[in-house]
């Protein structure tokens, strides 16, 4: 691929959003044409599939079909808009991708690791963000930043319990893939946070410095 795969995860009310435009303004500084996307979403199918995931409609899938609806918003995702981007030399930012599976659904909902790995390949062949940052945060702080949003979705509204085995699964990750995952203390002052993402940007994409 031409173009670089840059993927933000972590904690409900971490702060992505935000991360996520200091790092187009980074991306638009150097003159690197990009695309910026979200997961579940980023197609017409994809963000529909996102609604029946996320709406706290009392349709909730069980734990097997959000999976497997996750995925099919993935491939939807990957071959009409993330892959064609990349053959092209964009570069993509994309809000969340397959690490939250790991972290939601593996780790949250204690699906077994290894479908998620068969489904991975399946859908991804060998393709994988070249770089993920990751915004660790205590769900309790996070959920309660997210709280004063209002109008929760579905998979906000799980337990406490639950997202601490989310952040937990993400720090495994972290620690299990250095080379392409940074881990972010999510907690710290804001301009502090945003520094330390760009200096992890600039030494591991050498094309930013
Ligand atoms: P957000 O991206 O707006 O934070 O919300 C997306 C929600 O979907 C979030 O609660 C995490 C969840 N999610 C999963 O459970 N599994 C996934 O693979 C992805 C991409 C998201």
């Amino acid at each position: 691929m031409k173009g670089r795969f840059i993927t933000i995860e972590g904690a409900e009310g971490a702060g992505k959003s935000t991360n996520i435009a200091l790092l187009e303004r980074l991306l638009t500084e150097r003159g690197i044409d990009h695309l910026r996307s979200r997961e579940p979403g980023g197609t017409a199918l994809a963000e529909r599939i996102r609604s029946l995931l996320l709406d706290d409609d009392g349709l909730g899938p069980s734990a097997l079909a959000e999976l497997l609806l996750i995925f099919a918003a993935r491939a939807d995702h990957l071959e009409k808009c993330i892959v064609p981007a990349l053959e092209q030399g964009q570069w993509v930012i994309c809000d969340r991708f397959t690490d939250a599976t790991f972290a939601y659904q593996g780790y949250g909902r204690g699906l077994p690791r290894a479908a998620i790995e068969a489904l991975q390949t399946i859908t991804q062949g060998q393709l994988r963000p070249d770089l993920t940052i990751i915004l660790d945060l205590d769900p309790a702080v996070g959920l309660q930043r997210i709280g004063g949003r209002g109008g929760l979705d579905r998979i906000e509204r799980e337990s406490i319990d639950f997202h601490a085995k989310v952040r937990n699964g993400y720090v495994a990750i972290a620690k299990a893939e250095p080379e392409r995952c940074v881990l972010i203390d999510a907690a710290a002052d804001p301009a502090q946070v945003a520094a330390t993402i760009r200096a992890a940007l600039v030494e591991r994409l050498p094309e930013l410095q």
